[in-house]
């Protein structure tokens, strides 16, 4: 796959030691299934979870047997009860992935601008909080590969990192991204709203990671969520931040009063008039995933079910193209 040959086969490790990783759930955990043979590192917790523990091998090999997982742990596990989050993975990756990643290399969606405020966000809220406060601890809501954060996360005085992503496929990139850091991390494959409800831990499993959360991060993944999905979810989140907490959510959104095929015929004329680094097969295929899973939440209406959820919300940051942003949420008393 296009998207895997961009990762280089065969490129130099660099394993995050074990000891930094979420412990691993021990034998005798349901579904818990671990490939010692090929030293390949992902403990299976249960259907909405698990941690990947250590990933050795050349890249490509590595990715591989990732991907096979991350197919299997898709279809069988439906995040959505119609689907539409399951076929749109598996859609995502086969397909677009490599797209994705040019976009950010050309810088698109002004990826660089989003990078930079995200970092003037959370300097700024570190700068706000008490000297002796502990350090923090940080969940990535669809980490993805972490081409944007890594280096921002490789500098945070962090307590703990978690990367979560409905799609296992890229925890060892963005593993390998973020090399060794001072703060233990764990990986998590699982859906961002099971999250945010608690629900990974449904199954008698807990992942690694504290039960509240200081920074919560979500770029570029929340806008998949359906409208009603997207309320409960900041509903949700805000029972899992710490008081005092900081929720950074970058994403595309609609204008005020906009449909979203109104959105999406602008977004599609922006692609065709403004993309000239993308051949026309990335361009359909970012045309494709736009049509079939975007649905961006219209500006106002999201930062009043944002309110009503318990959140003050602002905007840290305004793209050129009224669509990507990226708002600062902090929980009100
Ligand atoms: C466009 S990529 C963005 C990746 C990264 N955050 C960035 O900004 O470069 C969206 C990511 O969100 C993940 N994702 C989409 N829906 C998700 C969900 N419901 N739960 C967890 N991850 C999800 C995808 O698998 C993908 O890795």
């Amino acid at each position: 796959m296009a998207a895997i040959a961009t990762d280089p086969a065969g490129a130099p490790e660099r394993l995050v030691p074990q000891q930094r990783l979420g412990r691993q759930r021990e034998s005798g955990t349901p579904g818990h299934r671990r490939d010692a043979k090929k030293g390949a590192g992902a403990h299976e917790l249960g259907p909405e979870l698990r941690i990947a523990v250590q990933l050795p091998g050349k890249a490509q090999h590595l990715l591989e047997l990732s991907r096979s997982r991350a197919r299997r742990q898709t279809h069988g596990c439906m995040v959505q009860q119609d689907g539409a989050i399951d076929s749109g993975l598996m859609d995502f990756f086969e397909r677009q992935w490599s797209s994705y990643r040019a976009i950010v290399e050309h810088d698109l969606m002004e990826h660089r601008a989003v990078a930079a405020a995200t970092a003037n966000a959370i300097d700024s809220w570190l700068q706000a909080r008490r000297p002796d406060a502990p350090a923090p601890r940080m969940v990535d809501l669809g980490c993805g590969d972490l081409a944007l954060l890594a280096p921002l996360l490789q500098r945070l005085p962090l307590g703990h990192y978690t990367g979560l992503d409905l799609a296992g496929v890229v925890l060892p990139m963005a593993q390998q991204a973020l090399g060794p850091v001072n703060y233990p991390t764990a990986w998590l494959e699982g859906d961002l709203q099971a999250w945010a409800e608690d629900r990974l831990a449904q199954s008698g499993h807990r992942d690694e990671a504290p039960p509240n959360t200081d920074i919560l991060h979500s770029a570029f993944a929340i806008h998949h969520l359906d409208d009603p999905s997207k309320a409960s979810f900041l509903k949700a989140a805000r029972q899992r931040i710490s008081t005092g907490g900081l929720f950074i959510w970058v994403d595309v959104f609609r204008e005020p009063g906009e449909s979203r095929e109104a959105y999406v015929a602008r977004y599609q004329r922006r692609i065709d008039g403004s993309w000239p680094q993308l051949s026309a097969e990335q361009k359909n295929h970012v045309i494709s995933h736009l049509s079939g899973f975007d649905i961006p939440a219209d500006r106002e209406a999201i930062a009043a079910a944002a309110t009503a959820a318990g959140w003050q919300w602002r905007w840290g940051w305004q793209g050129a193209h009224q669509a990507e942003a990226l708002a600062v949420l902090t929980p009100l008393p």
